[in-house]
């Protein structure tokens, strides 16, 4: 495998961020510029546009995006001098993004800032805007030429992800988006993708040839992807109890995981190669029929429950969401991938919110040896695991069987870990940074692909459409749990789900790698 030639940052940028005053901006895309800022790697002449319908003026809003630097920076981050030299070169137009006839004042805008900053119309559009405003925008921009990159502009837009409320709006958007834009102009964004763990998956895999020989049907039993989380839904109660878990997570940033644990690996690392193996792993993803869906897919809702010794509420009861609502808070599935690597190999997945513990990882069970010659002290079988810690405390943990020294010949589980602080650089907020910067470069290795987009929802919609009906089960689960407990019951034999937190009645927390 081959990485292709670095590609080039323009000489000035305006980021124009529709979705000026929310929350994204500040708490991902401000800290994140703040970052690249740091580490002199935006263009020379550069400026951000926030447009929003809030009505701030170009001072009254950087104070804003200085508290904002404040609070999201990791601690010890922030310096005031900094961030004041990076505000200067932030601008606000309040506008509506929904109504075109505001478009003309944004042209006029940005044509004053091209001339203050001797910018050759170079823009990179951010969508961080609710998911209804995805199909106006690019349509408003296209009506008034700013999709356009005829003479040699460079024009870009970000799109946040979820694509689409299912297949048929997905496809729509696409159908819009290629009205407005080609291809490679577009950038839609799975911050996952950003990170520098979810990235290794395909060192660990491609660089290294002691994997590689193992990683198929005949040598690993089962994949285990899990991403929880030990919040709610914080503010985001409108935009979440229209969503739910598979939306969020499942359809994007799982099915990514999934994709890169599977895939085969690219002739070279680059956009189209990388992206056409992604594809072909949705492509396998074995179709469900309803019955299966109700047998292998679990999804739940957090009712009250303690975590940490404090009671916390029901999700029906969290601001701006529905006393009835059946948005799923949890998902569990079993997929299988029908190629020639993987057939057979069940892929559990699994995400939810308010649970024991934050961790995202990846356990690949191998299979026991054929014959069992040695009494293990932890009963059973030694497992023989990699387990691939996308966060926190990032690593890669291999487990396998030792003799435990003295007489006799028993054996007991060992550990050999990897953690990614022996490397350092790896800071938080550091997904979004690379995302940026590699749009600016205008590489789109790490962007969702039209077509990914397409088949990934080709295989959720279905899902999604059984679960309108009311005899699907909604199982509640107490916030701070491990989710329902009918999420046991779709992994095979005698297995259960790796859950990586012990001591759980304990105000500490420990995760085991
Ligand atoms: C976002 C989801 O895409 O990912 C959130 O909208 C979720 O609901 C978040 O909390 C998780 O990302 P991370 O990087 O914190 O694991």
């Amino acid at each position: 495998m081959q990485v292709t030639a670095q590609n080039t940052k323009p000489e000035s940028l305006i980021l124009v961020i529709f979705g000026g005053s929310g929350d994204l901006t500040k708490r991902k895309l401000v800290p994140s510029l703040y970052q690249l800022f740091k580490q002199g790697k935006l263009p020379h002449r550069f400026a951000v546009l926030a447009l929003g319908r809030t009505d701030y003026t170009d001072d009254s809003y950087r104070p804003h995006l200085d508290e904002a630097l404040q609070m999201y920076l990791a601690e010890g981050e922030y310096d005031a001098s900094l961030a004041e030299q990076l505000l200067s070169s932030v601008y606000y137009l309040a506008m509506d993004p929904a109504e075109q006839s505001d478009y003309p004042r944004l042209v006029e805008r940005l044509s004053q800032l091209d001339k203050q900053i001797d910018n050759p119309a170079n823009y990179i559009y951010y969508l961080s805007t609710p998911p209804l405003l995805y199909g106006v925008v690019p349509q408003h921009l296209k009506h008034v030429g700013l999709n356009s990159e005829e003479g040699g502009a460079l024009r870009r837009i970000v799109i946040e992800k979820p694509f689409g409320y299912d297949l048929a709006s997905a496809l729509e958007l696409n159908e819009i988006y290629r009205s407005a834009f080609q291809e490679h102009q577009l950038y839609r964004i799975d911050h996952f993708l950003g990170k520098e763990t979810v990235q290794d998956i395909m060192a660990l895999r491609f660089a290294n040839g002691i994997f590689e020989p193992l990683w198929n049907r005949n040598y690993i039993d089962r994949v285990e992807i899990t991403a929880v989380e030990n919040m709610g839904i914080e503010s985001r109660g409108g935009f979440y109890d229209q969503t739910g878990a598979l939306r969020d997570m499942v359809q994007n940033h799982l099915a990514q995981l999934v994709a890169l644990t599977a895939m085969e690996p690219p002739v070279q690392f680059n956009a189209d190669l990388f992206r056409n193996e992604v594809v072909k792993v949705y492509q396998s993803f074995r179709p469900m029929s309803d019955d299966e869906v109700r047998r292998r897919v679990i999804r739940g809702q957090y009712t009250e429950g303690e975590w940490r010794g404090e009671l916390h509420r029901a999700y029906r009861e969290e601001d701006k969401v529905a006393g009835n609502s059946r948005t799923e808070t949890f998902v569990a599935m079993k997929l299988y991938i029908d190629n020639w690597r993987w057939q057979g190999v069940p892929f559990y997945i699994r995400t939810g919110k308010m649970m024991p513990t934050k961790v995202t990882e990846i356990v690949v069970h191998f299979k026991p040896t054929p014959h069992k010659m040695f009494t293990s002290l932890d009963g059973g079988t030694v497992p023989n695991q990699l387990i691939i810690r996308i966060q926190p405390d990032e690593g890669i943990s291999l487990k396998f069987a030792a003799k435990v020294p003295g007489s006799g010949f028993e054996v007991k589980k060992v550990s050999m870990n990897f953690t990614y602080d022996q490397l350092g650089g790896l800071a938080s907020g550091d997904a979004y940074s690379r995302l940026l910067e590699d749009c600016m470069l205008g590489d789109s290795t790490l962007f969702t692909r039209s077509d990914a987009v397409e088949m990934s929802w080709r295989f959720f919609d279905p899902i999604l459409r059984l679960w309108q009906e009311d005899d699907f089960p909604l199982y509640g689960y107490p916030a701070g749990t491990w989710g329902p407990k009918q999420s046991d019951l779709i992994i095979e034999r005698d297995h259960s789900w790796t859950n990586p937190c012990r001591n759980l009645t304990n105000s500490e927390l420990y995760c085991e790698l």
